[in-house]
């Protein structure tokens, strides 16, 4: 197995909807390492609504699991940044350092509800790059509205946008369409990172071997390792993708 560098996972304990007990949440580390993954940003929901301030918890979970890492695995990396869900004004949160970017680079995490309007997930995040970050949109092959949005896609891109897809989707983790739209950004050359988004053990493990099948037979041994790990590890160093 390669290495893998892991940017989007609900690993820590007792913050949202990720692991629920610090037991789950060392068992998904252990399986994350055993999967191939060297480096791996810890990525709580930032969603008000839903989940209330998690700043504290997931610190306290984060250094939790750092020294349970260090310990066991001293070769892993670990970073904590947030998966903002996007909302009016949520730049705020972003600016007074509530909602934490990607290891405190200018990469911003970001994600919106499946069925999104595209006018909406448009501006969200055209306005999150005006205001200088550089977004990352979360499972993009999930949304529905971009079925059919291959040339907006494309000009978020060339402005810099990075397209992160989930592991699992390729095998239909998020149904055919999702499954469709993942092949058609991977043949098209839209993505640039792939990470598992894991939320527990079960339903949604860490697991990002999962797409390597896929990988192998379609790209070069280069682009695996662009998508499975060195764009990853660059955003947490704040470089260009
Ligand atoms: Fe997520």
């Amino acid at each position: 197995m390669g290495n893998f560098f892991d940017l989007h996972s609900h690993m820590l304990c007792r913050v949202d909807d990720g692991a629920s007990s610090e037991e789950e949440m060392y068992e998904m580390l252990d399986r994350s390492y055993a999967d191939g993954v060297r480096g791996l940003c810890l990525t709580p929901h930032f969603s008000p609504s839903m989940f209330d301030d998690t700043r504290e918890s997931s610190e306290k979970s984060f250094a939790l699991l750092k020294a349970y890492a260090a310990e066991k695995y001293p070769d892993l990396e670990l970073f904590l940044g947030n998966e903002l869900g996007y909302y009016d004004g949520c730049q705020r949160a972003l600016e007074a350092g509530i909602c934490r970017t990607m290891a405190g680079s200018r990469y911003v995490l970001v994600d919106f509800p499946e069925y999104v309007e595209f006018i909406t997930l448009r501006s969200g995040l055209g306005l999150l790059q005006r205001s200088g970050y550089k977004v990352i949109l979360a499972h993009a092959e999930r949304y529905r509205c971009l079925y059919r949005q291959i040339d907006w896609i494309r000009s978020f891109v060339a402005a810099g946008g990075i397209i992160q897809l989930n592991a699992s989707s390729v095998e239909g983790g998020w149904g055919n369409g999702a499954k469709r739209q993942w092949k058609k950004l991977m043949r098209l050359g839209l993505a640039h990172i792939i990470s598992t988004d894991a939320h527990n053990l079960t339903t949604r493990p860490p697991e990002l071997s999962i797409c390597m099948n896929y990988l192998k037979l379609h790209c070069t041994e280069e682009e695996i390792s662009l998508l499975t790990w060195e764009n990853a590890w660059r955003v947490t160093r704040d470089m260009a993708i």
